[in-house]
């Protein structure tokens, strides 16, 4: 398997139509799912995931490096074990369908909690960071009736990496245990009834792009087992060597594993045999070198300024999509992906959208000149700790991930949007007040309103383009019948009239079944000539009031995606979208999607400022 030397995917390709991923353009990815958007290589991730099963016994995919759904199934079927830092990361895993067998767990700070879902959970291994942590796990695994096996992490004195940041094994790590103490931890953990010792961990650090390092920690490892089969009578059967591989973000060159790999077994199996020690079996847990060169992110360019004789081009992502270049000094390479533009280059800033001077993604990358809103611009290497140390940083949700392969994209996660960035808040958003015009009546409909309603409510139906209805087909004599009856714990219908003319009108209704009967859905209209106005807030304010008035707690509606002024309106009411419809409408003239919003009003009586407006 020929290892991936540049940062691009493996199925990248710079054409005559841009950049294409696993044979689907930059263009139509941006087109259909928006920017910023992560791109994944589907085939490559497969590829990194055999090479890691070809040359490691037992890989394990460290899912913090990119975690989703689909991502780990993939993984998984590739035939990797997984590693997880969290009870998140773990039922992440478990979620996906990955059994507790094939799951390691570590971390610096598990909690008693993350210790039993882990051990009920029947992972195979806990990678036990200190001596306290094991008194822990034992009693976890007591209450749990079982017992666990663990690796104790070891600080092997060895710190590699990229930036200090990611160097773990070196002195004052605050991972894992230091040398001395592992005897006396080994022998209590041999003590101890429910876990059961079987190896050592220890991992260097992460982006590592030399072996020398390996191969020092291996050497500190086999003395470590030679001393604790002396001291302590233990034979280890495993030991984990950790991730950390590193990959080419610009142009270094990536870590060989097509070297590194048959020289650590080798020294492992010789060293071990040097020793007299049984031959362990060994664990390595990539994450990085897994995903990382596997993903792209595809921006689109804005704002395009000179400041201080420098070119910066701002992008619609940012630090809160990848915060690497900002936390580590991160390089990224930067490509056009739209088609080529032969000519002039110019070199450049790609800075970010956040409220941040060190919002930089890139410094000094050259491209096509001019650059220019629009533009699509992608950055290499965007697979390994982008998308999960991702933030909603200045209320920007997170990007989609989408996977592409042989032509097709399939949405692995959907962009975060904002009913995501609302879900945490505990108070409903304050209602909006409305006044109608000056000659404007807005009030509940009654029966003689009925045919002054159908003449206003055809108009709009014959403009086709705002209403469900394009053919009104009611009798005067059934809205007269229902106008009877405007205002009921059910629904109500509303009427705008002015001059004694109805010029706009609004039905809402609550849903029949009893675990729906909390929520309505309405909808409204306005004559052409009365639009822009106010008279649609002064109908969606009286029906909110209905509804507050009768408990219901949340009401929904779809619009059409053209029409902004109502989407406009119905956001100053609260109303935010939380899907799309796609085709669900078959007008005369074709299909149209429609947009899910809803307003959620709060629960009566719970005391919170549902409704207050505030300042
Ligand atoms: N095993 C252990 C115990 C780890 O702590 C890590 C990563 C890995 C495996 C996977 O390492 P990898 O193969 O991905 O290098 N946020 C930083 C990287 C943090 C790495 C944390 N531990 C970055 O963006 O560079």
């Amino acid at each position: 398997m020929p290892e991936p030397t540049g940062p691009w995917p493996a199925s990248a390709r710079f054409g005559p139509e841009g950049l294409a991923v696993g044979g689907v353009s930059a263009r139509e990815l941006a087109d259909e799912f928006g920017t910023p958007l992560l791109v994944v290589d589907e085939e490559h991730v497969r590829a990194r995931c055999r090479s890691f099963a070809a040359l490691f016994p037992h890989p394990l995919y460290a899912v913090k490096a990119f975690t989703s759904r689909q991502m780990i199934r993939l993984v998984a079927a590739e035939g990797l074990n997984v590693l997880v830092a969290t009870g998140g990361e773990l039922e992440a895993c478990l979620r996906a369908g990955v059994r507790g067998d094939r799951i390691a767990v570590h971390g610096n700070n598990k909690s008693d909690e993350e210790l039993e879902l882990a051990v009920a959970s029947g992972v195979w291994l806990v990678n036990v960071d200190n001596p306290e942590e094991l008194e822990r796990l034992d009693r976890a695994a007591r209450r749990v009736g079982a017992t666990q096996a663990v690796l104790l992490r070891v600080i092997p004195g060895i710190g590699a990496g990229a930036h200090r940041a990611i160097q773990t094994g070196g002195a004052g790590t605050k991972f894992g245990m230091p040398l001395e103490v592992v005897p006396d931890a080994l022998r209590r953990a041999t003590e101890l009834p429910n876990v059961r010792p079987v190896g050592i961990h220890a991992h260097i650090g992460s982006q590592v792009l030399e072996a020398e390092p390996y191969l020092a920690a291996v050497e500190v490892v086999l003395d470590l087992l030679e001393r604790l089969r002396a001291e302590v009578g233990f034979e280890a059967e495993i030991v984990d060597l950790g991730g950390g591989f590193g990959v080419a973000y610009t142009d270094e060159r990536p870590l060989e594993l097509d070297a590194l790999a048959p020289a650590l077994l080798a020294r492992i199996r010789e060293g071990a045999v040097a020793r007299g020690l049984p031959i362990p079996h060994v664990l390595v847990e990539p994450g990085r070198s897994v995903v990382g060169a596997a993903m792209v992110t595809l921006y689109r360019v804005g704002t395009v300024k000179e400041s201080d004789g420098r070119t910066l081009v701002a992008v619609d992502g940012g630090m809160s999509d990848n915060i690497r270049p900002m936390l580590y000094g991160a390089r990224y390479t930067v490509a056009p992906a739209g088609p080529p533009r032969p000519g002039s280059t110019v070199r450049v800033d790609v800075v970010g959208r956040h409220c941040e001077s060190g919002d930089v993604l890139a410094r000094d990358v050259e491209l096509p000149f001019p650059v220019a809103r629009g533009d699509l611009l992608a950055v290499a290497a965007t697979g390994a700790y982008t998308y999960s140390m991702a933030s909603t940083y200045n209320r920007v949700g997170r990007p989609a991930v989408v996977a592409v392969r042989g032509g097709r994209p399939r949405l692995w996660l959907r962009r975060e949007d904002a009913v995501d960035l609302e879900r945490l808040e505990s108070s409903p958003p304050p209602a909006a007040r409305s006044q109608p015009p000056p000659g404007v009546v807005v009030r509940p409909a009654v029966a003689r309103d009925a045919a002054s309603y159908l003449h206003a409510y055809a108009s709009v139906a014959a403009e086709r383009r705002y209403i469900q209805t394009e053919q009104v087909r009611h009798s005067p004599r059934e809205l007269r019948r229902r106008f009877r009856r405007s205002w009921t714990g059910e629904g109500a219908h509303l009427v705008a009239v002015e001059e004694g003319r109805v010029v706009g009108g609004l039905s809402i209704r609550r849903d029949a079944h009893e675990s729906t009967r909390h929520v309505a859905t309405l909808g409204m209209f306005v004559t052409r000539d009365r639009r822009g106005r106010g008279i649609g807030s002064a109908l969606m304010d009286e029906a909110l009031r209905w509804a507050r008035s009768v408990g219901v707690e949340r009401v929904e509606l779809t619009v059409y995606p053209h029409n902004v002024a109502a989407m406009a309106l119905y956001r100053k009411f609260g109303f935010v979208e939380e899907g799309r419809l796609v085709r669900h409408a078959k007008k005369s003239y074709g299909y149209e999607d429609e947009i899910l919003m809803a307003a959620w009003l709060g629960e009566p009586g719970t005391g919170s400022d549902a409704g207050e407006v505030v300042g």
